[in-house]
């Protein structure tokens, strides 16, 4: 098969690399990819929202699958685009069609389909610049903090946590002012929920689903969840508190009834879900969904996935998904990211990358490098990730700082409490 893979962060090196491993794959592109993608496949060099591009490429190169990596094509529709097309209507795309994409594009949709399926969730109300005052009223009724989230995407940064009651209102009326542009034309002010977050993701062909292994990853910048929130610093798998009862209760009170609640409305969703979680005295809650795998918990989650990714792909793509084996590696996974110095702030890029070749028995994922005359150079925030296995997180995070310490650039960051939390 020839697949085409969109997207250039460390999930999709992550995928890239699962992906290369299958023996049903003649040929990998990534667009537009990073310097790591391009040691497992071919990047081709177009934007994953430019859909005519894409849609020319997967026609000339006779492109047999595209695998979605990011949200934003999602959001924008990509799915569709392929399917209304006569040229690419039989290319399947894996991830949801416009509507599916929803549940992570407006966080007002995604809390209105909770409650209709009576899944889990913080109880909330949704407010638009007509009805100010009654957005501050439904505040005073809440106890601190105050969750203000914006519903369209700000790229992870639409979620105000306010400690009191005047910051709460002052914000609340801020975005409503345009805040986050039109992202935040509508807000959800919502109950704060207090516990630990892990992630699980699902595969599904709209039928049936498959659930892969949780992860927990760590989105503040600084050592002990301190400072602002990043793209995620790094991720552990398997998450402790997931036990087998704790997951029986995700799927019966969450995965079923999405999955179900997606397809008795009609929405057309052929990829992965992302359940944001958090741990509410032992009862799980969804905090958000997103249309798509969580990065940087792909590349810790790609590491204990034994079973051929492409053939659960195909299963997706044919809706036989439940015919298709799916096996975990029971070793522990880690994944510790190595970022700009300045990140999620101002950050520099362009700084040479050295040292990659001589980590041992790691594997090392690419997020923001590219290439620049035959050298590896940072061109992101988040730089590269060093992923290994471990018979327990301890020995896996072990073996991650160890070779983490061999790949060098000019102000290199990360977090040495990776998993310490659990
Ligand atoms: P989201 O973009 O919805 O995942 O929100 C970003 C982060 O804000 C989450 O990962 C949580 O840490 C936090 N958060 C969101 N909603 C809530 C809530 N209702 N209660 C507590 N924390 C929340
Ligand atoms: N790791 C969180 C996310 O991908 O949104």
């Amino acid at each position: 098969m020839k697949i085409l893979l969109l997207g250039g962060g460390g999930r999709e090196h992550a995928l890239a690399w699962k992906i290369a491993q299958s023996e049903k794959v003649e040929k990998l592109f990534i667009a537009p990819g990073n310097a790591g993608t391009q040691n497992v496949g071919e990047n081709v060099d177009i934007k994953a929202d430019d859909f005519e591009a894409l849609k020319n490429f997967a026609v000339e190169n006779a492109v047999d699958m595209v695998i979605v990596g990011p949200e934003d094509p999602l959001v924008k529709g990509v799915y569709d685009d392929f399917k209304n097309d006569p040229r690419t209507h039989n290319i399947p795309v894996i991830g949801p069609s416009k509507a599916g994409a929803v549940l992570e594009g407006s966080k007002d949709f995604a809390k209105q389909f909770m409650k209709r399926h009576n899944i889990p969730t913080a109880q909330y109300e949704t407010f638009d610049g007509e009805h100010v005052e009654e957005g501050l009223k439904f505040l005073e009724t809440l106890k601190a903090p105050y969750v203000l989230k914006a519903d369209g995407l700000c790229a992870g940064k639409g979620v105000l946590i306010l400690p009191t009651l005047e910051e709460a209102k002052k914000e609340f009326k801020e975005m409503l002012g345009g805040m986050f542009g039109n992202a935040s034309a509508r807000v959800v002010i919502e109950e704060f929920l207090s516990g630990i977050e892990c992630s699980v993701f699902v595969l599904t062909d709209g039928k049936n689903y498959k659930i892969l292994p949780e992860a927990k990853d760590y989105k503040r910048i600084g050592e002990h969840d301190t400072g602002l929130n990043t793209g995620g610093m790094g991720s552990v798998t398997p998450v402790p508190f997931a036990t087998k009862e704790w997951m029986q209760k995700v799927e019966d009170h969450i995965i079923r009834p999405t999955v179900e609640g997606l397809a008795e409305e009609n929405i057309d969703y052929k990829g992965f879900i992302f359940f944001g979680l958090i741990n509410v005295e032992g009862e799980p809650m969804v905090i958000e969904y997103n249309c798509r795998m969580g990065d940087p918990e792909t590349e810790s989650v790609m590491l204990r996935l034994k079973s051929d990714i492409v053939d659960l792909f195909e299963g997706v793509a044919e809706g036989n998904l439940d015919q298709r084996a799916i096996e975990f590696d029971e070793r522990a996974a880690v994944c510790v990211m190595l970022v700009s110095g300045g990140y999620p702030e101002a950050y520099k890029k362009g700084y040479p990358i050295e040292g990659i070749d001589q980590v041992e028995g790691s594997v090392v994922f690419h997020s923001g490098t590219a290439m620049k005359d035959g050298q590896v150079v940072t061109n992101g925030g988040r730089v590269i990730c060093v992923s290994s296995y471990g018979k327990d997180k301890e020995e896996a995070l072990k073996k991650s700082f160890a070779e983490a310490q061999k790949i060098q650039f000019t102000d290199k960051y990360f977090r040495s409490d990776i998993g310490q939390d659990l």
